[in-house]
């Protein structure tokens, strides 16, 4: 159904910045002591994508390990995937590919699967061009991102929204 709320689900190491772009994107404000999320917490957003009014539903999940084994349950129906690493923090994007691995072996139909490298105001410590390169050839989306500064978060979550919408 058309109108029925688009679930997009937050997944990621822990301390990536999941929460603050979340918060970023649904209150725009920044919160530079931003508690580890506790299981997961939800929000909704309104869009219009090309004069169609859509929800989003944003599921913001905990990344400490002792979770992990709930992550599944808040990603296995969601229209799309998104998967958040550190670029300051380049273990982050180690997990996020092992993270992408189990979403993909547990995910049944066919979710908008994003890669976001967070904390694009730090030094960037990845190679991009690989990580471009690995998001081709696996079909994801990527998009750099800023909670802190608020750079690029509106547009991804819109492209997010498109891409959903188109599918
Ligand atoms: P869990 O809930 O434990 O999974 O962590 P999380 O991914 O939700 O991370 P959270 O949003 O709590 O952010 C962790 C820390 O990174 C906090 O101190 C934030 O202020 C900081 N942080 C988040 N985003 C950014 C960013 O874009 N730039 C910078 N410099 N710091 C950020
Ligand atoms: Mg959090």
């Amino acid at each position: 159904m058309h109108n029925s709320p688009k679930k997009i689900v937050l997944i990621g190491d822990s301390s990536v910045g999941k929460s603050s772009i979340v918060h970023r994107y649904i209150s725009d404000v920044f919160l530079s002591e931003q508690e580890p999320t506790i299981g997961a917490t939800f929000f909704t957003k309104d869009l219009k994508i090309s004069q169609e009014k859509i929800k989003l539903q944003i599921w913001d999940t905990a990344g400490q390990e002792r979770y992990a084994k709930l992550t599944p349950m808040y990603y296995r129906n969601a229209e799309s995937a998104l998967i958040v690493f550190d670029v300051n923090n380049p273990e982050t994007y180690e997990k996020a590919k092992l993270i992408l691995q189990d979403v993909i072996s547990n995910i049944e139909h066919n979710p908008v699967l994003v890669l976001l490298g967070n904390k694009n105001d730090l030094e960037i410590k990845v190679d991009l061009d690989e990580i471009k390169k690995f998001c081709k050839e696996n079909d994801l989306l990527f998009f750099l991102t800023s909670a802190l500064t608020g750079d690029n978060v509106d547009k991804s979550f819109y492209s997010i929204a498109e891409k959903i919408y188109s599918n």
